[in-house]
């Protein structure tokens, strides 16, 4: 199966892709853990991602349409992929469909998940991430030890440094310019499915596996 998985910064893209991956047993694609990656091995990437990421813009189009055609016509995502964080213009999305054609490959569908922005902002300050493993916690769901470390490996906790206020407020902003509109395009072709993003994790996920026809 290949799918997107579609919503504003913080909306749980990321946590429902991890679930959906190993449900479906296909990779998770994230173009911002990618970069994130790059930005901490310093590769040419990484050096010219950075300032965009830290102010919460948008990273410029040929850069990441290039990072995504190769991840994708790669061995790993010849059986599909949950794209997460891509596409995020109309630009992307249609050079998205260009790539779909040049590997023979359709695009089965888009789940677009949907929450209100002040409930993305007590997420997005409440995120910690596991340096180490690449977990992902919130403050207002799980218990993090006092000593601040990922129960699940021991590594330490950090926050982003795009998760404060002020930059989540622009994340929102240019969510709203440049990304929302890729979702018109993908109503369009009639592979457009959208789910409520509140509630606990697990109940959102059955909702994702419904509307995509997939049995518990
Ligand atoms: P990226 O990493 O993609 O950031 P994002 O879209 O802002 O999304 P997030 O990772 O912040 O949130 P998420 O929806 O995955 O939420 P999560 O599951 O973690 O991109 C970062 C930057 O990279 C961009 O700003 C840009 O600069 C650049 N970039 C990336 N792709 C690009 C592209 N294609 N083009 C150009 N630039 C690009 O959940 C959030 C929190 O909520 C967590 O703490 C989680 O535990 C919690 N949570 C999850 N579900 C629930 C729930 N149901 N109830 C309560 N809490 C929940
Ligand atoms: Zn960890």
């Amino acid at each position: 199966m290949r799918l997107i998985l579609f919503g504003p910064p913080g909306v749980g893209k990321g946590t429902q892709a991890q679930i959906l991956s190993q449900k479906l047993n296909i990779p998770h694609i994230s173009t911002g853990d990618m970069l994130r990656e790059a930005v901490k091995n310093q590769t040419e990437l990484g050096l010219k991602a950075k300032s965009y990421m830290d102010r919460g813009e948008l990273v410029p189009d040929d850069v990441m349409i290039g990072i995504i055609k190769e991840v994708l016509s790669s061995e790993k995502c010849k059986n599909g992929f949950i794209l997460d964080g891509f596409p995020r213009t109309l630009p992307q999305a249609k050079a998205l469909d260009e790539i779909f054609e040049e590997l023979k490959i359709k695009l089965d569908y888009v789940i677009s998940l949907e929450v209100n922005d002040e409930e993305i902002i007590k997420r997005l300050t409440n995120r910690r991430v596991c340096r180490n493993c690449g977990a992902v916690y919130n403050l207002l769901i799980d218990k993090i030890p006092e000593d601040n470390k990922c129960p699940r490996c021991g590594g330490e906790l950090y926050q982003r440094n795009d998760d404060n206020p002020d930059i989540i407020k622009n994340r929102l902003k240019v969510y709203r310019e440049s990304t929302q509109i890729v979702l018109d395009y993908y109503a369009k072709k009639g592979i457009l499915k959208s789910i409520n993003g509140i509630g606990e994790i697990n109940t959102i996920a059955q909702k994702i596996f419904e509307s995509i026809g997939i049995k518990e």
